[in-house]
């Protein structure tokens, strides 16, 4: 979206998750256009680092807190001792094949955290948020691309407590008019910050591709596995969104500013599709690496395609993802060359 079009805002925004993968680049964004930042982060799954990378990146200062939102009264105190006017809430655990084997640790982390967040707005009438769901939510969609108005059916833990939340937040927003609650469904987000300073971190072996696929081509892993080339899809990969962090940022950005109340749900995607086989060509092109790759079995709870329709966010936030596939690679191969072991090195 055209930074341009939206009012300069100094308002204060609290950021939980904020030193993590989308968190961070949100929290760029936010910094550029004015707002003051305040990140709330337990760093079970992230850095310090990428916060001190924040501030570098922009020449701002932002508040940091250590905490643990399952906290409520941890959670209570970040609202005393910051001036909050809304918040942006990141924070949780998003493994899929982890939330299987440790289903309760999800319900926790993700759902309580979110709970306390509520509770503590509404106790200090803190009643704009914008809160970070998942495509993960509509299942294995009847149709693409995917409406906001799909059915939706998550088909494991990770998934069923995006879904609770996103319950929650629809529930409490009808106890008082004044909640103003964005549910933003993320496809899948991918990239890196143009700089090559800031990007995504995974510990251990990355379970998403485009992770993955970049760690291959910088030789901290053999080979690409390819999970099925069976799909009904052009080349029998699995065919996926792939929206750019940057643009993914901006949406949230542009949530802050959706004029009327209520609880709302936006799909955040580009609409365009590309397989398995398109992101390793396109990265090999980018990195100049031939990227090797196996083909191997399905991956259990994959669907074969996955697409927005980010029609009604197009609309009703004036946003649009206008990256590319390409622009998503060659910045994700940026950071990955230039930090390959991410913020250790
Ligand atoms: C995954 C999660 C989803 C989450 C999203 C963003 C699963 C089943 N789904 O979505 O809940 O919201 O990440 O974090 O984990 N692939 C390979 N080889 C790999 C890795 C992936 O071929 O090593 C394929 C997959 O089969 C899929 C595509 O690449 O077709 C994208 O996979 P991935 O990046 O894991 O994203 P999703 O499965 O769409």
């Amino acid at each position: 979206m055209s930074r341009a079009s939206l009012p300069a805002d100094d308002r204060t925004i609290l950021v939980t998750g904020g030193a993590g993968y989308i968190g961070s680049h949100t929290a760029v964004a936010l910094l550029e256009r004015g707002h003051h930042v305040v990140i709330a982060d337990n760093l079970a799954n992230s850095s310090s680092q990428a916060v001190d990378a924040i501030s570098r990146l922009t020449g701002k200062p932002l508040g940091f807190a250590q905490v643990d939102l399952t906290d409520l009264e941890a959670t209570n105190d970040l609202f005393t001792s910051f001036p909050i006017d809304a918040v942006i809430h990141f924070a949780g655990l998003k493994a899929v094949g982890e939330s299987v084997e440790h289903p309760l640790r999800y319900y926790r982390t993700n759902v309580l955290s979110m709970m306390n967040v509520l509770d503590a707005m509404a106790t200090h009438e803190v009643f704009e948020l914008v809160v970070s769901s998942s495509a993960t939510v509509y299942g294995d969609p009847e149709m693409v691309p995917i409406p906001e108005d799909a059915p939706t059916g998550a088909t494991n833990p990770y998934g069923r407590t995006k879904l609770m939340i996103e319950q929650m937040c629809g529930d409490l927003a009808l106890t008082d008019p004044r909640w103003r609650i964005t549910l933003l469904r993320y496809f899948n987000p991918a990239g890196a910050h143009p700089s090559g300073d800031l990007g995504e971190d995974p510990t251990g072996i990355p379970a998403n591709l485009v992770p993955f696929v970049m760690q291959v081509a910088v030789g901290r892993r053999p080979q690409v596995q390819v999970f099925g080339t069976d799909y009904a899809t052009p080349d029998g990969t699995g065919v996926r969104d792939y929206i750019h962090v940057i643009d993914l940022a901006l949406g949230h950005v542009a949530a802050l500013h959706r004029p009327d109340n209520g609880c709302k749900t936006y799909n955040l995607g580009t609409g365009t599709g590309a397989s398995v086989l398109d992101v390793i060509r396109v990265a090999g092109h980018v990195s100049g690496v031939d990227i090797p790759y196996e083909v191997t079995e399905r991956r259990a709870g994959d669907v074969a395609v996955s697409l927005a329709d980010p029609t009604l966010a197009n609309r009703e936030l004036g946003w649009r993802a206008d990256r590319t596939l390409e622009m998503v690679l060659r910045d994700a191969w940026r950071w990955q060359s230039r930090h390959p072991n991410g913020f250790n090195d």
